[in-house]
């Protein structure tokens, strides 16, 4: 299992990175020095990166800050010798993904009408690999219908072009053309490089967090979910080439990009959108953890003390899960603090799940809020599998294999 990374900002770069050949194109922007940043994190993340700087990208930032952050070649010259092979067609055959990060108007307009006048435009002509750009540039230019002419050539080309932001530019400009920050930047390239993995073409539903039952306007019942293991499986379905739905409850992590996000609080509201969502989904994962009971009503004003004790009566929340049909991959969690495994084989059946995992949520590294989890696979194929303790990450890759290879098995029948 690999090491797991979590950048500054919180999130998990592991998995589909590790061993990833990348070939960073940087040209001439301001916002190069990101690149540099981007490329440590891949580098960390166990990708293999070797870059290729413009001539202009040299004057922002040198060659030596990226061999100093990824431990491999930067190279800039097109004529640079390299004995016994080609320098642009070796770079291009060996490439995993090629991202240009960031892409200029002058490289955009150089790639659309394949010129070959650069060491990044005759890699870009050669490879068969996967292509990201990333555009950045000021005011009026990224509007332009040059440049935006020269988009939509490479986006028919299959050309992965990530979008740009509205914001203040190094000119003081503020427009559409700013670069995403380098979190934003992983997850496309993530999901670029995941696109033909084992979910591609399939819909895959997660739910993370925990539901918030309100009691007042001010007051609610919920539970400690903080939507780690939903957003680190939500990752993971991405990873695999599929298109993700998130419905999320109240979390404190700092939510996956790359996917449709849906927010929601109640149960009720949970079980809304999951219905709307399953009917054209391949799996369901519901890691969210929902409330069972709600308060029979919630009050419209604050509830005031009056010193004597207050009852509170609470009615029961339909099941979700045991209402989605089993036409699509159904898998829960069974969040247990005694006899886990009789309580979770009891939810398998009750739920009409195809997998549930349980895990013991008395324990401080599992369950809810820890960065860490130990789970018991459950199916009707097996006897219950109990897993090592994993970062969430890890246990969300294992599940996505077992989901992906229930979806192929659905879709061969
Ligand atoms: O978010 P984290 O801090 O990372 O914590 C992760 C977690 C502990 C929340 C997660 O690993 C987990 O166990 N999630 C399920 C929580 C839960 O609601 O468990 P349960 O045993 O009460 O329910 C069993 C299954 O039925 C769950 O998949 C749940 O989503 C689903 N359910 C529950 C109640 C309900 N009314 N409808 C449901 O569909």
């Amino acid at each position: 299992m690999n090491e797991e990374l979590v950048s500054e900002s919180g999130h998990s770069h592991m998995g589909i990175l590790n061993e990833k050949r990348i070939l960073l194109g940087v040209c001439g922007s301001v916002a190069a020095f990101k690149a540099v940043a981007l490329a440590s994190q891949l580098n960390q993340a166990g990708a293999e990166v070797t870059t290729i700087l413009t001539k202009d990208a040299a004057r922002f930032v040198t060659p030596l800050s990226f061999t100093s952050v990824t431990q491999r070649p930067a190279y800039v010259d097109l004529y640079t010798p390299d004995p016994g092979r080609i320098l642009h067609v070796a770079l291009a055959e060996e490439a995993d993904l090629l991202a240009v990060i960031p892409a200029t108007a002058n490289t955009l307009a150089r790639m659309a009408q394949g010129l070959s006048d650069d060491l990044l435009a005759c890699t870009y002509l050669s490879t068969r690999a996967p292509v990201l750009v990333a555009p950045a540039m000021d005011g009026g230019m990224y509007t332009n219908a040059a440049t935006q002419a020269s988009l939509a050539t490479l986006r028919d080309s299959g050309v992965h072009v990530v979008e740009p932001l509205e914001g203040r530019a190094a000119s003081g400009l503020v427009a559409k053309g700013r670069m995403p920050e380098v979190d934003a930047l992983i997850a496309e390239i993530r999901t670029v490089l995941g696109r033909n993995g084992p979910l591609a073409g399939k819909t895959v539903v997660v739910t993370a967090g925990g539901t918030q039952e309100p009691l007042d306007p001010v007051r609610y019942i919920g539970n400690r979910s903080s939507g780690k293991m939903g957003f680190a499986l939500a990752e993971a379905a991405r990873d695999c080439g599929a298109r993700v739905v998130l419905i999320q409850a109240a979390t404190t992590a700092p939510p996956p990009l790359g996917m449709t996000t849906v927010s929601v609080t109640t149960a009720a509201e949970m079980q809304a959108a999951v219905n709307e969502h399953a009917a054209q989904a391949d799996a369901l994962i519901m890691a969210g953890a929902v409330a069972d009971y709600r308060p029979e009503t919630a009050r419209s004003q604050k509830t005031k003390r009056t010193g004597d004790p207050l009852a509170i009566r609470l009615v029961e929340n339909e099941d979700i899960l045991a209402g989605v049909p089993r036409t699509l991959v159904k898998v829960g969690f069974a969040a247990e603090t005694d006899d886990v495994l009789r309580n979770a084989e009891k939810k398998l059946t009750s739920k009409g799940a195809d997998l549930i995992f349980a895990n013991d949520v008395s324990r401080p590294d599992s369950g809810f809020g820890a960065d860490t989890n130990q789970v018991v696979v459950l199916s009707n194929a097996r006897p219950p599998e109990p897993l090592p303790l994993m970062a969430k990450s890890e246990v969300a890759a294992v599940i996505l294999e077992r989901v992906s290879g229930l979806v192929r098995e659905r879709s061969e029948k």
